[in-house]
């Protein structure tokens, strides 16, 4: 199994649900009826903005490739972590959310119990082998009320969910073409990360995974 994305995957995973917080939920293969229509809408965004390793703080190039969609793009460099309403690459506006990205995550929400969603951000994040995501909270969004929903395409992932600090203990759950993953309320600012994504292949993307993340920013 370790290196081989599971073939079968995109037609025989059954649609189900695991909560994994008090607010948290992996949706699985919640996203396959829409990939025909997701992959070529993510296609037209990276084609207008580019993914590129964006600048940490301290200096470092981030190991996934990232680019955004809709009214604010979450960037950083080297004077930090910020939403910006333009592409700095372009110094246009992102490109805006497609109708397909936005349903999928109302509903996904939805099916967490968050009415209401209204995501005004989608950060777009490939992993090629080998690409991780260190522990972290998503916190330089104006307001908590509104939960993060996520799409996993393409490699699988071990995303790490954790606690409230850093150093507590993380759940490993793992996160296949397809499945979305919601955390809200109380577990807003829980900590997580993805393991370096192991060699493979998936039958529609290659060597990589995208994560999308929708969130309200503004
Ligand atoms: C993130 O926390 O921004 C990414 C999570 C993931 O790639 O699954
Ligand atoms: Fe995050």
């Amino acid at each position: 199994m370790q290196n081989h994305p599971d073939l079968f995957a995109d037609t025989e995973q059954p649609r189900r649900s695991e909560q994994i917080g008090e607010q948290s939920w992996v949706l699985r293969g919640f996203a396959l009826s829409r990939v025909e229509q997701l992959l070529p809408a993510l296609e037209s965004i990276i084609e207008r903005a580019p993914l590129r390793h964006m600048m940490t703080p301290g200096g470092f190039s981030m190991s996934v490739a990232t680019s955004s969609c809709g009214a604010l793009g979450w960037i950083t460099d080297r004077s930090g972590y910020r939403y910006s309403a333009e592409d700095p690459l372009s110094h246009l506006p992102w490109p805006e959310m497609p109708a397909v990205f936005r349903e999928l995550a109302q509903a996904a929400a939805l099916q967490a119990g968050f009415h209401d969603f209204r995501p005004d951000s989608c950060l777009i994040n490939r992993y090629v082998p080998g690409a991780k995501m260190s522990l972290h909270q998503d916190k330089d969004e104006s307001t908590y009320t509104a939960p993060i929903v996520s799409l996993s395409l393409g490699l699988p992932a071990i995303f790490l969910f954790g606690g409230f600090n850093r150093s507590d203990r993380s759940q490993r759950v793992s996160l296949l073409h397809g499945d979305m993953v919601i955390w809200g309320g109380v577990d807003r600012l829980r900590y997580h990360g993805v393991l370096p994504i192991k060699h493979g292949r998936h039958p529609q993307l290659g060597e990589q995974r995208f994560n999308l993340t929708f969130r309200t920013a503004g």
